[in-house]
């Protein structure tokens, strides 16, 4: 018994010091222009919704989904988000491909998340990503504005698209017309 236990624990030290090895002689690649392989997206993927299950409060948007905070809203996304997340306009972000993990295409592909989810996501970030966590930098209402835009993005009232067209050249994407990336989990 005892043999077995000094074996276990000589085994685990044996890879501690390999994978330390291989971290120091410069063998692990940090390079972000890369695709995550399926087994690394689907462990973080399952680790990160755990962790919200966990750790998100199930509240209610506190902000009502008026017209004026919904382009509040779509303005706190314009400004903040739009680089990394994809323009009004309706294009890719450039910067699509160039993290690791890629940042979902919010307006292409728009979230099916309940909306305590998204304001999660938004104000604690996404840790080892390039997603900031926005508390520091947003008002609480502004998260909350932005959480309301994103998760209507698709079913907008007629004056917030009006000021959508009339600021960004075209029409919001319409209902169902999103590519689904394998971004978004239920
Ligand atoms: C510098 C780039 C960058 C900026 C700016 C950025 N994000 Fe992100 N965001 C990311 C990346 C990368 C991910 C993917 C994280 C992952 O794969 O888990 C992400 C993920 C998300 C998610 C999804 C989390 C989930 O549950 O899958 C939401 C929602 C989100 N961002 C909202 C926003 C909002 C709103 C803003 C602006 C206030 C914003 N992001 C600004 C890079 C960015």
């Amino acid at each position: 018994m005892r043999n077995f236990v000094l074996g276990v624990i000589f085994t685990l030290l044996v890879l501690v010091l390999a994978g330390y090895a291989l971290a120091v002689l410069g063998f692990i690649p940090t390079n972000a222009d890369a695709t995550p392989p399926a087994f690394e997206r689907r462990i973080a993927m399952t680790a990160l919704d755990a962790s919200m299950e966990r750790h998100a409060p199930r509240v209610n948007n506190p902000v009502p989904p008026l017209d004026e905070n919904l382009i509040e809203g779509m303005k706190v996304y314009a400004m903040n988000c739009a680089l990394c997340h994809g323009t009004l306009d309706n294009k890719p972000s450039p910067l699509e491909k160039s993290f690791y993990p890629a940042p979902p295409q919010l307006v292409l592909a728009p979230l099916d998340d309940p909306e305590w989810h998204t304001y999660y996501a938004i104000r604690t970030g996404v840790r080892y990503t390039g997603m900031p966590a926005w508390n520091k930098a947003l008002s609480q209402e502004e998260m909350w504005k932005v959480t309301a835009f994103l998760s209507r993005i698709q079913k907008l009232p007629p004056a917030v698209q009006d000021y959508w067209k009339k600021s960004f050249g075209v029409a919001p994407p319409a209902l169902g017309s999103g590519k689904d990336t394998g971004h978004h989990h239920d």
